[in-house]
C-alpha cells in the first residue's frame, strides 16, 4: 500500500513539473528572433558567433542554463569570454515563463549533424569517453538522471570550449553551480589540449 503511495505521489510530482516546463512555442517565437542571430534561424548554431547548436537539447537542460546566464551562475567569470556574450541575451527574457517559451520554441527544431571542423584520434577517445557516457549516455544522447546534457550533435568546436573552460575554471566554478562542479573534475581526466581533441572526436563519432 505505502509503495503504491509512494508511486502515485511521484508521478503526480513529474506531471506537475512537466505541466509546468510546458511553455506556448508561438509566444516564444518572437523572442527567438533575437537568438537566431547568433544561433541560427533553425538552432542548428553558427561558428562565426561562437552560439552553439540549441536544436535537439533537452528543455530541461535548455532552461537550466539560461537560467545559470541569467543569475550569473555561468557567463560570471571574466575568463569565460563567449559566455559574458550570451549572459545579457539570457537577460532579456524577463520571467520563467517567457524562459519556457521560447525553450518550447526551441523544441520544434530539428537537430542537425553538426560538420566536423577538427580532426582527433576517435579511437584513442574512446576509451577517454568509457567515463563521460556514465552522465551523457554510451551515444552522447543526455542522461536527465544524471544531468548531464546531450553531446553527439553539438558542435566539435563548442564542446571543445567547453571543456577547455571547465578545465581552467571559467566555468563550473561559482558557488552555485551544482551541475558544472560535477562536470569540472571529469573535464580534469583529460590531460592535455589533444586529449581534448581526441575525445570529441570520438563524441562526433556517435552522431
Ligand atoms: C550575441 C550572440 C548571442 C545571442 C543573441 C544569443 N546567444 Fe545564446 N549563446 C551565445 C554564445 C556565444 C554561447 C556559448 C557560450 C559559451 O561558449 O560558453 C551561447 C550559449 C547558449 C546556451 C547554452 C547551450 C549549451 O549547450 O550549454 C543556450 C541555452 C542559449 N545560448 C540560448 C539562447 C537564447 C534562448 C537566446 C535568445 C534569447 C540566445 N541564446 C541569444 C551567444 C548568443
Ligand atoms: C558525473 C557526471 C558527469 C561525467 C562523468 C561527465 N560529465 Fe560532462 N557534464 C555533466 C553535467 C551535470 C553537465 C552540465 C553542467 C551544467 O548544467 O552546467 C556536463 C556538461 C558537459 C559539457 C557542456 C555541454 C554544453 O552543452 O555546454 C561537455 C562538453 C561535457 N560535459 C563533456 C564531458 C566529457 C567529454 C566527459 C568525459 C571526459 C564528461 N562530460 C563526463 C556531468 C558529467
Amino acid at each position: 500500500m505505502r509503495g503504491l503511495f509512494v508511486i502515485f505521489t511521484v508521478c503526480a510530482c513529474l506531471g506537475a513539473a512537466q505541466l509546468q516546463a510546458a511553455g506556448d512555442a508561438a509566444a516564444g517565437k518572437a523572442a527567438y528572433a533575437l537568438c537566431a542571430t547568433c544561433h541560427g534561424p533553425a538552432g542548428a548554431g553558427m561558428q562565426t558567433m561562437n552560439g552553439p547548436q540549441l536544436a535537439g537539447q533537452e528543455a530541461w537542460y535548455l532552461e537550466r542554463q539560461i537560467k545559470a546566464f541569467k543569475d550569473g551562475v555561468r557567463g560570471g567569470d571574466p575568463k569565460d569570454v563567449f559566455g559574458m556574450q550570451m549572459r545579457p541575451m539570457a537577460m532579456t527574457l524577463p520571467s520563467d515563463e517567457a524562459i519556457d517559451n521560447v525553450v518550447a520554441y526551441i523544441r520544434t527544431f530539428t537537430p542537425t549533424n553538426s560538420p566536423s571542423t577538427l580532426s582527433g584520434d576517435a579511437a584513442k577517445g574512446k576509451a577517454l569517453y568509457a567515463l563521460c557516457g556514465t552522465c551523457h549516455g554510451a551515444k552522447g544522447e543526455g542522461m536527465a538522471a544524471m544531468n548531464g546534457p546531450a553531446l553527439a550533435a553539438q558542435n566539435d568546436w563548442y564542446l571543445v570550449t567547453q571543456l577547455k573552460n571547465y578545465k581552467s575554471g571559467a566555468r563550473g566554478t561559482d558557488a552555485s553551480d551544482m551541475y558544472g562542479m560535477q562536470m569540472r573534475p571529469m573535464a580534469m581526466t583529460l590531460a592535455d589540449d589533444q586529449a581534448i581533441l581526441d575525445v570529441v572526436a570520438y563524441i562526433k563519432s556517435l552522431e
